[in-house]
């Protein structure tokens, strides 16, 4: 059985790298998560708490809705987000596994979290606990579809990020699928759920990010035998061509409100 590192030993969380690759993923999807985020009525005075802040464009959008002093953001690692102080929001070192209640909140919203942490629904449990009564919890977790890949070597080259996220990380690459299932089991009303799929076509930043997430276990992937190095360069190359296009990234935003 190969060990599961986790996230924060399987990325290097301060590399310029991984800043561009959250970046890009942030170009990529905050269009969704904005739109969806106007579902739960904040507004000035709302107190929001941001999980796994990563780069930090969601907890500046939510400090021009609700005001940047009601806002959390929380990861174990802040080196990217040590800017969001300057505009007035709490940001703290926090592990949503295992650390206690950063406050109790309106909103509380994780994007690409959960989908990597081993104990996922017990740690939604813990996040649901943290809202007021009629507080909204709001996730986005997502799902590979390898199976729907377009052609054979970008099929292979995600089964292989899937595999390898899974066995090193811990991620579960379907889970968002059971979505909202697991928000209800929480005890949340009112729970539903909406999916994205955006067409992966060469040269797009969602098929940049696809072949940077990719170069993060292309190493152990190559070295254990999962896949050879040559194609992986032919799914890079047609992550580049225009004449590429895929859908083979599904976003599950889903949400539920505290009783
Ligand atoms: C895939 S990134 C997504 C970043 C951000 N949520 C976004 O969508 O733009 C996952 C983030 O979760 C953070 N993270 C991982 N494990 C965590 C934990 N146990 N507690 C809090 N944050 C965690 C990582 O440091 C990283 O910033």
């Amino acid at each position: 059985m190969p060990q599961v590192l986790g996230w924060n030993d399987f990325v290097d969380t301060e590399a310029q790298e991984e800043y561009r690759r959250l970046h890009l993923l942030e170009r990529i999807f905050d269009p969704f998560t904005f739109r969806n985020l106007d579902r739960f009525g904040l507004r000035t005075g709302s107190r929001c708490l941001e999980v796994g802040a990563g780069a930090g464009s969601v907890a500046r959008h939510l400090a021009e809705l609700a005001g940047p002093e009601q806002v959390t953001a929380t990861d174990v690692s802040l080196a990217f987000l040590t800017p969001l102080t300057e505009l007035g929001i709490q940001v703290r070192q926090h592990d949503v596994t295992t650390d206690g209640p950063p406050g109790e909140f309106d909103l509380i919203h994780a994007r690409f979290v959960l989908d990597h942490l081993r104990d996922r629904e017990a740690v939604l449990a813990r996040m649901a606990s943290w809202l007021r009564p009629g507080g909204w919890l709001f996730i986005e977790s997502a799902s590979t579809l390898p199976e729907l890949s377009s052609r054979q070597a970008t099929r292979r080259s995600m089964e292989t990020l899937s595999r390898v996220m899974t066995e090193q990380v811990g991620t579960h690459t379907t889970w968002a699928r059971q979505l909202p299932l697991p928000l209800e089991r929480a005890g949340l009303l009112d729970c539903d759920t909406e999916g994205q799929m955006l067409p992966a076509r060469g040269g797009s930043p969602l098929a940049s990010w696809l072949k940077a997430t990719t170069k993060l276990v292309e190493a152990h992937a190559v070295d254990t035998g999962l896949i050879t190095r040559h194609e992986l360069e032919e799914a890079y190359e047609l992550y580049e061509s225009p004449d590429f296009l895929d859908y083979s990234w599904l976003t599950i935003a889903a949400w539920g409100r505290r009783p």
